[in-house]
């Protein structure tokens, strides 16, 4: 509305002096690319653009759905998110500009077209190019915008086009006339590649339940942030929502209720919605802690479910472990991986198998075991991790662990393994220092879940006492400029940081649910998608990344989310985002 009318009052008075007045467009692209430069010319884009993928023409259909997972199906599906994304999200950018300021191009004068997107992949996409290890698929890409109206954009693989599209997408704007679409930036150049090769989030659907949508959703987000990896922490001690056809009364019994479960279908639909944007959907069954929930349906196999006083047998209620010396636990878990694996493995190359906060005190109610003493139950856990590794090995699938598993207990794992630490401290240093793999998820910067207070009641008296102010353990709430200020590489030796394969944000759901899921995620994954993109060290000026530049940008990419259908948190007051960084700076 404002910038409709402002716009009409400048159409009709200002013409002439729109060039001179048009002011300095707010950089955009998020996360940054490698190498951006851009020119001052504003070229229009319209639905009737010619598209080429390897010199054949692409169509633009809206709302475009890959029909199989082939590099064809994909980039045109790609292409047209991409110019949907333009055309729908109605992004007339007036809260990036101050009130008044004359930042549209004058749609009277002479209009310069895009006239085409010229798409080349330059060597075809291997078999792994949508279920790649770390490293395994090149998201590399080149992208030209020439002032005359040519873009051209060249990647290796399929998954390096759709990110490349995805920052085509991000250099348009509409215009308040409502019928123009336009970039104020040509002519373009960029270079671009990931900093590191295992960007994710992580979601838990067992402290609360995520309908399938919401996963989708957030897997759009994720590609738009040229995140790729959804790990989806599917069932703890409070809920099983997997339906396993081989032994349906696991979530009959599990699950919160029926209605609160992943059928195959539906597991199947996340990882191909997934996949086919370049964001790998893999799932963790954590065990062997945090999966009491067994016990409703399998008794037999678990000890200390529901437990009290919960603190002495695990870190959250109910608690719940499987029993460590038992045939039935490893007969289930053959069948349990005997059903799910087959079904994952050809959309995943991970499976992680868990192995966070073990308590020692489970064993002791354990028939098989009966002690609490890590001499006692470590060999007993090396036999259990020996066995579940092989069984994700033969699926063809490569284990990921909980730091817990190699720091804590010293159990003994394959170098293939992936470990996913999360305790902060040296943790990432000492494991890469064993020559293990890495994705972090330091608690202190990327536990997006912290800092919103206690979910347990504390009683009056004592134990209120005890408790006030009820901040909850990894307080306090880890705000985007924290999360931007992590570096998981940081005071590693050039050999221990190549270990790092990434990390992951993680959005633990005990106080979550899809009501507050989206404003919760963006755009603080934002900021850490940025870290692990582009990395935390600016290659233009050599130091890390400041929030002053990167402010604007995420202020920008966030109405962008908006529009799209994510409820992003805000980042800053229009006052900042309409204002220059220095109005907005704290200098001590
Ligand atoms: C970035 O691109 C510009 C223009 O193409 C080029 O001159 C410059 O050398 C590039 N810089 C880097 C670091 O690649
Ligand atoms: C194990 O239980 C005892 C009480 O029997 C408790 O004092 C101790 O803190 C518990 N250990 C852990 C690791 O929770
Ligand atoms: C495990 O169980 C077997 C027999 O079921 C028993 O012989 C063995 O002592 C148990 N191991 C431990 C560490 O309790
Ligand atoms: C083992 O159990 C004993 C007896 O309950 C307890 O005192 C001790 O704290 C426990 N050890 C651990 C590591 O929890
Ligand atoms: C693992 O090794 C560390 C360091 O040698 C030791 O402190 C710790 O007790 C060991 N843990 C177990 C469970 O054996
Ligand atoms: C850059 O940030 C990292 C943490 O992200 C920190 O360890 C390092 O000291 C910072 N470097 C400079 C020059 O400020």
């Amino acid at each position: 509305m404002v910038a409709a009318v402002f716009a009409s009052g400048l159409r009709s008075c200002f013409s002439f002096f729109l060039i001179l007045l048009f002011a300095l467009p707010v950089t955009a692209v998020w996360p940054a690319p490698k190498n951006f430069t851009k020119g001052t010319s504003v070229l229009y884009i319209h639905h009737a653009l010619q598209i080429t993928y390897n010199g054949e023409p692409l169509p633009y259909t809206h709302g475009y759905r890959p029909r199989e997972l082939t590099s064809k199906e994909v980039v045109q599906a790609g292409v047209s998110r991409a110019l949907g994304s333009i055309f729908d999200s109605k992004f007339v950018p007036w809260k990036l500009h101050k009130p008044g300021s004359r930042f549209e191009p004058d749609v009277d004068q002479g209009l310069k077209w895009l006239s085409k997107l010229e798409i080349v992949q330059t060597a075809e996409d291997r078999p792994s190019a949508f279920k790649p290890l770390a490293g395994e698929v090149d998201e590399s890409y080149s992208l030209t915008v020439s002032a005359e109206g040519a873009a051209k954009l060249t990647a290796a693989s399929s998954i390096g086009i759709l990110r490349g599209l995805e920052t085509f997408s991000q250099l348009f704007y509409q215009h308040s006339t409502g019928t123009f679409w336009y970039t104020p930036y040509a002519p373009v150049a960029v270079e671009d590649a990931p900093r590191f090769p295992h960007r994710g989030v992580l979601m838990d659907t067992a402290r609360h339940f995520f309908p399938v949508d919401d996963i989708l959703r957030t897997i759009d987000a994720m590609a738009w942030n040229k995140l790729n990896r959804l790990h989806i922490h599917v069932t703890d001690s409070q809920s099983w929502p997997l339906v396993l056809p081989s032994m349906p009364e696991v979530s009959a019994k599990g699950a919160y209720h029926p209605s609160q479960t992943y059928s195959p279908a539906d597991i199947d639909d996340i990882q191909r919605y997934g996949a086919a944007r370049g964001v790998e959907v893999y799932f963790e069954i954590d065990m062997p802690g945090h999966i009491g929930v067994v016990a409703l349906s399998h008794p037999e196999l678990i000890v200390a479910y529901n437990e009290l006083p919960y603190h002495w047998w695990c870190a959250q209620p109910p608690c719940g472990a499987f029993k460590l010396n038992s045939s039935a636990v490893d007969a289930f878990l053959e069948r349990l991986f005997d059903d799910l694996l087959p079904r994952v493995a050809p959309y995943a190359a991970y499976f992680h198998t868990g192995g966070d906060e073990l308590n020692k005190n489970d064993s002791m109610l354990d028939d098989g075991v009966r002690s609490n003493s890590s001499e006692v139950l470590q060999p007993l856990l090396q036999k259990f991790i020996d066995a579940q590794h092989a069984r994700v090995r033969k699926a063809g699938l490569t284990p990921v662990v909980w730091e817990e598993i190699p720091l804590e207990w010293n159990v003994t794992i394959g170098t293939d393994t992936v470990v996913q630490a999360w305790l902060g401290g040296e943790s990432v240093k000492k494991l890469t220092e064993k020559g293990l793999k890495v994705i972090d998820s330091n608690y202190n910067y990327w536990y997006l879940d912290c800092g919103r207070g206690q979910w347990l009641n504390w009683d009056n008296g004592a134990a209120f006492q005890l408790g006030f102010p009820f901040n909850d353990w990894c307080n306090p709430t880890k705000n985007w400029r924290l999360v931007y200020a992590h570096d998981p590489v940081a005071g590693l030796t050039p050999e221990q940081a190549a270990l790092v394969l990434g990390g992951e944000v993680a959005m633990w759901s005990e106080t979550i649910d899809p009501t507050n899921f989206d404003t919760l995620l963006w755009p603080r994954a934002s900021a850490a998608g940025e870290v692990l993109w582009s990395g935390r060290i600016d290659p233009a000026t050599g130091q890390n990344r400041s929030q002053l530049e990167a402010a604007p940008r995420l202020n920008e990419f966030r109405e962008r989310m908006v529009l799209r259908g994510v409820r992003s948190s805000p980042v800053q007051m229009t006052f900042c985002t309409q204002g220059k960084p220095e109005e907005c700076e704290y200098a001590p």
